[in-house]
């Protein structure tokens, strides 16, 4: 059988995924959600989401929520990757190297269909660090509030949706960060009940690091959130467009 035929992982239209409309908190603190938001989309029985906070408009709630169906669509890519070839696939040695499977199976999984309860996208620059870092900074995680990510203007400026993949440049030149869907992984990542308090984390985020860690420390490279992001571009540009767009290591 050959890899994905073209029909079988399917999304939702959009009207279907669109997140029901942001909830009303009387905190801008942490917040705990009592449920977390939850789709159908095909590839993911129970795709869930962080919430988005009152302070994100329309405007910015449509393109964060495009962004969430990204991170559905190129996980599972890379998921059905794994369960389908296996340790012994060039892409999975290319940036897993010899690291557990089970462990990569398991942070697709939790990135996806674990609960994001209290998880929060907001879009007000409550901690001033987006216009500290005009241009710079598309977002950070809130040391302050572990669970809420803040989103900066800059992310829609400069993040992409994944139906540009390999149109400016190749994931070597551009970093998998260039798209939305895969930057937000990242920003999952940073919350420590995603990233089970640091087991998973950026220990390193160069493409040479990266690509260390899949050669000399597997251990290492399943842990190391750039590997994921790395595989996750690879396998999906590979998956759509014939040839991919990797470029060179
Ligand atoms: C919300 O955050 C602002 C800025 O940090 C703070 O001044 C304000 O007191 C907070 N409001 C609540 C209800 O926590
Ligand atoms: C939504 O917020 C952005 C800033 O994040 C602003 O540029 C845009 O004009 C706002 N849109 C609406 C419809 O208010
Ligand atoms: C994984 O690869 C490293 C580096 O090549 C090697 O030192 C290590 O023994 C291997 N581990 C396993 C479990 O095969
Ligand atoms: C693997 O990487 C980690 C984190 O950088 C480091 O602590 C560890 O010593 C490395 N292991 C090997 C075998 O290189």
């Amino acid at each position: 059988m050959k890899f994905i035929s073209g029909k079988s992982i399917v999304f939702a239209t959009a009207t279907s995924l669109a997140l029901s409309a942001p909830v009303t908190y009387d905190t801008n603190s942490t917040v705990q959600l009592e449920t977390s938001l939850s789709q159908e989309v095909i590839g993911w029985s129970h795709a869930t989401f962080p919430a988005i906070y009152q302070t994100c408009n329309e405007t910015n709630a449509r393109m964060i929520n495009a962004a969430y169906k990204d991170t559905a669509e190129a996980t599972a890519y890379g998921k059905s990757r794994l369960l389908n070839y296996g340790i012994d696939d060039v892409y999975y040695k290319r940036w897993f190297g010899n690291g557990s499977i089970f462990t990569a199976m398991g942070v697709f999984d939790q990135l996806m269909e674990a609960s994001k309860g209290g998880m929060l996208v907001r879009c007000d620059d409550v901690d001033g660090l987006c216009a500290a870092n005009p241009d710079y900074y598309a977002g950070h995680h809130r040391d302050s509030a572990p669970t809420e990510t803040v989103i900066c203007d800059y992310f829609y400026r400069s993040k992409k949706p994944l139906s540009t993949m390999c149109f400016e440049g190749t994931i070597v030149d551009v970093g998998p960060k260039h798209y939305a869907g895969i930057d937000m992984l990242h920003r999952y990542l940073h919350v420590p009940a995603m990233n089970m308090n640091e087991y998973i984390g950026e220990y390193g985020e160069t493409l040479e690091e990266v690509v260390d860690f899949a050669q000399n420390n597997g251990t290492f490279a399943v842990k190391n959130v750039d590997n994921y992001l790395y595989y996750i571009a690879d396998v999906y540009s590979s998956s759509v467009i014939p040839g991919g767009c990797l470029g060179d290591l």
